[in-house]
């Protein structure tokens, strides 16, 4: 059992010591601004909210910044795929981004983005100070080109056959079917994602960062295990130290969106060089909006802590590059960093089919109280880098037990009593600190025993006072779940006390009014001691709560303080149990059409689209060898014991084909029956396993993504298509 910490004391007596404050800057990683947010992207930003906030009630000046992470080819094709210029998309998906993290009351004191003044000048101002330390080195370099798009591709546009299991439509960086990496150039048949065109090799002068030179090597073995990261990823990091680290390509050539490197026409900086400079823009544009010194956070020797929140997949580009390009470009490098884990949903990864991979406007949508959501992520996290898991069963049933029936509970229940019986007024026998009962954070009386005889013997609210303490250093160190767990375990005893005087029953006896408004009061004062400790994780309830107490915002040393002889609001219900229904009804909402054959009319298969190669150029000869005919479908029937197939009954005017078609994943026999589509009248007949196939319908795609040929109204059968 916990005891004595010496908690009250350390918080001091009103706010900090000027020595205790301490200054903080904190960020969150800057999400893409091709993509909208998702309830993985919000495993960070909540995190990194709490902290925050959690920070901010200690009364240390904490600021948390991030911005919309805005270049690179993704958004620039884009951008062009919509017709708009990528300042207009990522005009718009700032905004978008924006709505999202306030809804989740996730509370930026600045919200940028990389495509700034500020965060250019300092990718500048970097850029030059490295180059003046001689680590910029510029090389020739072969990369592949798309010829048509007349651009260098990036890997992930490039697609081809998997060199070692020769897959077909991999990435040009490792295989998704055999889990191979390699180099682009290894792809076998690569082409374009872009424009389906063949890819070839050509040479470029490309800018790179000299991570091989010594002075970095050194720096960076100092610097990642020196307490800057966790275990595990300090761990990472040596492995990865173990060879020379390879030279870093920070530019890329036209056409790009993104800053153009000083006095080198046409090259731009990659996008993950100017990224995390994005931190210093956004932080940048807080100080000229309150007055805040920059330098005194970024220059080097500062005593400000500067923290960042990251995912585990950026950890590489946080803890090499980034405190390499800070350190030798002259500023301080960041205190710790931060690495989570992923999320999965009911224990595997986010899924489109599944219809877990939830957006966040979606789970506003139907669940609405994003503090839901909040409480669930903060009962899991631990300040590791294992992955958390969002089960939808437990979260429906923690959310209600916890929130509604242990901390809520509590107010509920006693909040009428005081309201009705004494005119709003708390019991003035409770003292307005808790001074009067523990001091530096030992009790001065001995504990009193809880007793069943008298409710004013139970010395809960002096445990409650002690646990300021511990809790908040959970706080401190991410350890979120443990903090939780034990607010619960407190609200458990605070419930047990209510029960065990059961103001309700207390009510009919008017000899018991004295303890009746003990009790109701006791218990108030619990109700607000476990508010304060919950506070960081639901900022949105506790300002209710404060509400209906009728009090100024609680920050952690009220941890102190009781409320005695105080009015308070009267109460109205501070929160609604989840509906397992509205879980359900997000899932579906998000999950990719898995209804093809009742949909076919307005299926998409923007998914599928695979850009595949142009075939080599025929003629028109070539073309006209192959005979072309509406065919009406007279009928269509499942093969017993094929898989995939539905054999067709095709009217071609002057007689009727059989062809056995593969499209049963996407078509139910009845939907077709009457239709017109296209065939190819000459093929060669087949003999298949279960008849004889006398032609092929045009069809696009595969799979259940798979799309029948269609004339316009008016064909019939028998005409010919040329
Ligand atoms: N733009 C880069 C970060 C640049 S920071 C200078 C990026 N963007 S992102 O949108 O892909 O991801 C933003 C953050 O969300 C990253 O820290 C990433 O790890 C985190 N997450 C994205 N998907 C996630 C899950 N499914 N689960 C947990 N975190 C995830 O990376
Ligand atoms: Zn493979």
């Amino acid at each position: 059992m916990h005891c004595g910490a010496p908690g009250v004391r350390m918080m001091g007596k009103q706010g900090l010591s000027p020595d205790m404050k301490r200054k903080l800057l904190v960020t969150s990683a800057l999400p893409y601004a091709n993509g909208s947010i998702h309830l993985g992207h919000l495993v960070e930003y909540i995190q990194t909210d709490i902290w925050v906030r959690f920070q901010k009630m200690q009364g240390h000046e904490c600021h948390y910044v991030c911005a919309d992470d805005t270049h690179g080819t993704p958004i620039m094709l884009r951008a062009e795929k919509e017709g708009i210029p990528p300042e207009e998309l990522i005009a718009r998906v700032w905004l978008e981004h924006f709505d999202d993290f306030s809804a989740f009351h996730v509370n930026f004191d600045h919200y940028g983005s990389t495509n700034s003044e500020e965060t250019r000048q300092f990718a500048c101002s970097i850029y030059g100070k490295l180059k003046a330390a001689n680590l910029i080195e510029s090389k020739t370099i072969e990369q592949y080109y798309d010829p048509v798009k007349e651009m260098f591709l990036p890997d992930r546009f490039i697609k081809g056959e998997c060199p070692k299991c020769g897959a077909k439509d991999q990435y040009g960086d490792n295989c998704e079917v055999c889990g191979a990496a390699y180099t682009p150039s290894e792809l076998r048949n690569p082409y374009s994602a872009v424009s389906g065109a063949k890819p070839e090799l050509r040479s470029s002068e490309h800018y790179f960062f000299r991570l091989s030179d010594a002075r970095c090597q050194q720096f960076l073995k100092e610097w990642t295990t020196k307490g800057t990261l966790q275990p595990e990823a300090s761990n990472k990091m040596q492995e990865w130290l173990k060879g020379e680290l390879s030279d870093w390509d920070i530019s890329r050539d036209a056409p790009y969106f993104g800053f153009e490197i000083p006095d080198a026409p046409g090259k731009y900086f990659y996008v993950w060089l100017d990224a995390p400079v994005g931190y210093m823009g956004s932080f940048m544009k807080l100080c000229g909006e309150r007055g805040i010194d920059f330098d005194e956070f970024w220059k080097k020797g500062s005593t400000a802590e500067l923290y960042h929140f990251i995912g585990k997949d950026i950890l590489y580009f946080h803890a090499l590059f980034w405190p390499a390009m800070l350190e030798h470009a002259g500023f301080r490098t960041p205190t710790k960093l931060f690495a989570h884990g992923f999320l999965t949903v009911n224990g595997e990864k986010m899924s489109k089919s599944r219809g877990t991979f939830i957006t966040a406007r979606s789970y506003v949508d139907h669940v609405r109280n994003t503090e839901y959501l909040r409480y669930y992520y903060a009962s899991k996290l631990n300040g590791t880098m294992e992955d958390i898991d969002l089960n939808l069963e437990d979260f429906v049933a923690k959310v209600n037990s916890d929130l509604i029936g242990k901390y809520v509970n509590i107010a509920s229940r006693c909040a009428g009593f005081i309201t009705k019986r004494f005119d709003g007024m708390l019991c003035a026998e409770i003292p307005s600190t808790i001074e009067q009962i523990i001091e530096d954070g030992r009790l001065r009386l001995p504990r009193l025993k809880y007793d069943l005889q008298n409710p004013r013997r139970t010395g809960l609210l002096e445990e409650f006072a002690t646990w300021a303490q511990t809790i908040s250093e959970f706080y401190e160190d991410r350890k979120y779940s443990a903090a939780i767990s034990n607010i619960m375990r407190l609200a458990d005893r605070a419930n047990v006390y209510v029960n065990d005087w059961a103001p309700w029953e207390m009510a009919k006896d008017p000899a018991k009014e004295k303890d009746l408004h003990w009790v109701c009061s006791y218990s108030l004062n619990l109700f607000r001691m476990l508010t304060i400790y919950l506070k960081p994780v639901l900022p949105k309830l506790a300002g209710e709560a404060e509400r209906f107490l009728n009090i100024p915002p609680l920050v952690w040393a009220d941890a102190k303080t009781l409320l005695g002889a105080h009015r308070i609001n009267e109460y109205t219900h501070l929160m609604a149990r989840l509906d397992p229904k509205n879980v359900e009804a997000m899932v579906e909402a998000n999950r990719e059409s898995l209804k093809p054959v009742e949909h076919s009319p307005a299926r998409h298969a923007e998914s599928q689209v695979h850009h595949q190669p142009i075939f080599d150029t025929i003629s028109i000869e070539d073309f006209s060898k192959i005979d072309l005919r509406i065919a009406k479908i007279a009928n269509a029937e499942h093969v017993e014991g094929a898989e995939k197939l539905l054999k067709l009954t095709l009217d071609i005017g002057t007689g009727t084909r059989t062809v056995f078609a593969g499209i049963k994943s996407a078509y139910a026999p009845e939907e077709l029956v009457g239709r017109h589509t296209v065939m190819v009248a000459n093929l060669a007949p087949r003999k298949m396993k279960f008849g004889v196939s006398e032609g092929m319908v045009l069809a696009a795609g595969d799979g259940k993504d798979l799309f029948i040929l269609s004339p316009d109204e008016g064909a019939a059968a028998g005409m010919k298509v040329k």
